[in-house]
């Protein structure tokens, strides 16, 4: 295993059903022992990534690389993967150690050594007091870690997981959340995730792939996809954010301006150079995640502009304030600081001064 070579790669890959285009022309590297999450809106294309790799069904176009390898025609049974699926897919009618040594006992491997493997996998996945139990007889918690160690046991090179964890309340799958990231730095499977909660996905991948209509619009850690997206949609799709929309202006080193309703704004460039490239007057926004807007001080010399407080809400650890600003233009701000015991610093109806470090913004591209 070797986290810099890549696993597995799809060049220029096109899937359509009959004459509707589905995927179109997706480039996407995986790399050895990764966790890497496909997040997207529904109907976005993630589960028919994983169809294709997992031989479920057969490109329209273009190829892909196992170790350099062309295995685009490989049959299903041939790959080194295995499928995790949301509804889990257990034979009713076999017990635990049935349903997770039935891969080895297709491939005709010796009773004993299948009964020592599925030990060791119900091990890893805390399941071995279940071994005899029917699934029927076990939590949905359960039934899941059931089809991961069915999954595991086959040893693969890629685990392919397609919202494997949608079906589970929020609490479980919070607990489920860390247990399959915690199996996956112990084991170092490569796993290729696919998920529609961005939390979920910011909280267990080293990279994430942003998917929208059949296109990757931005592949990164998720880091560089909060601070750093390269398109509209990612910076509106990945957390909440502020945009606001301008003429760019010049650039100057690491930054550059955008002249907004809210006045000139200044914002990072940096590590953007299709941002640096772009030509002055290009449409796009400043954009700022509500926890870089806050009250203006004397001593701050960022972006500043004033504001109306139009709502407040209470969100436990942080509060919310919506803040219309932008005069003519009016713009919907949001505002986000860490809850105070004695209540909010800031009222409703109130105007008030508000600030965003340049370095906290960034630019997009209309
Ligand atoms: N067998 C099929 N025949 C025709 N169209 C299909 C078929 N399977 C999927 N599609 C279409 O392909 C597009 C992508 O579907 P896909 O299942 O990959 O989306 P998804 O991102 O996994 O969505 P979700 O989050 O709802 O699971 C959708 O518009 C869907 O209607
Ligand atoms: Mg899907």
């Amino acid at each position: 295993m070797n986290q810099n070579t890549d696993l597995l790669t799809l060049r220029s890959v096109s899937k359509s059903y009959g004459t509707v285009p589905v995927l179109h022309d997706i480039d996407l590297s995986i790399k050895d022992g990764e966790f890497l999450t496909v997040l997207g809106p529904s109907g976005s294309g993630k589960t028919t990534v994983l169809r294709l790799i997992g031989g479920l069904e057969p490109l329209t176009a273009g190829e892909i690389r196992l170790d350099g390898q062309d295995i685009s025609r490989m049959p299903i049974n041939k790959r080194p993967f295995n499928t995790v699926f949301q509804d889990y897919a257990l034979f009713p009618h076999m017990t635990v150690s049935g349903n997770v040594g039935y891969g080895l006992s297709v491939r005709h491997m010796k009773r004993k050594e299948i009964t020592r493997r599925v030990a060791e996998a119900l091990e890893l996945v805390q399941l071995g007091r279940f071994a005899d139990r029917f699934p029927a007889q076990l939590s949905g918690g359960q039934r899941q870690r059931v089809a991961l160690a069915r999954a595991l046991i086959c040893q693969p090179r890629l685990i392919l997981l397609d919202e494997p964890l949608a079906a589970l309340d929020l609490e479980l799958r919070r607990q489920m959340q860390e247990f399959l990231k915690s199996i996956q730095r112990e084991i170092k499977t490569t796993f290729l995730f696919v998920t529609h909660d961005q939390e979920e996905a910011i909280g267990m991948a080293d990279r994430i792939c942003v998917m929208q209509a059949g296109h990757i619009r931005q592949l990164g850690t998720p880091h560089d996809l909060y601070y750093k997206p390269n398109c509209e949609f990612v910076a509106r799709f990945f957390g909440e954010n502020n945009l606001v929309p301008g003429k760019l202006g010049p650039a100057q080193g690491e930054q550059r301006s955008i002249e907004t309703a809210l006045g000139r704004l200044v914002c990072s460039i940096s590590d953007q150079p299709h941002l640096k490239a772009a030509p002055d007057g290009a449409s796009a926004f400043a954009a700022f995640r509500p926890e870089a807007l806050h009250m203006a001080d004397a001593t701050d010399s960022g972006n500043s502009f004033s504001g109306t407080i139009a709502d407040l809400a209470f969100a436990g650890s942080s509060t919310v304030a919506t803040i219309t600003t932008g005069g003519d233009a009016a713009q919907r701000l949001r505002l986000r600081m860490p809850s105070r015991i004695d209540g909010s610093v800031l009222k409703s109806g109130e105007t008030v001064s508000l600030c965003f470090a340049p370095h906290e913004g960034h630019l997009v591209l209309a």
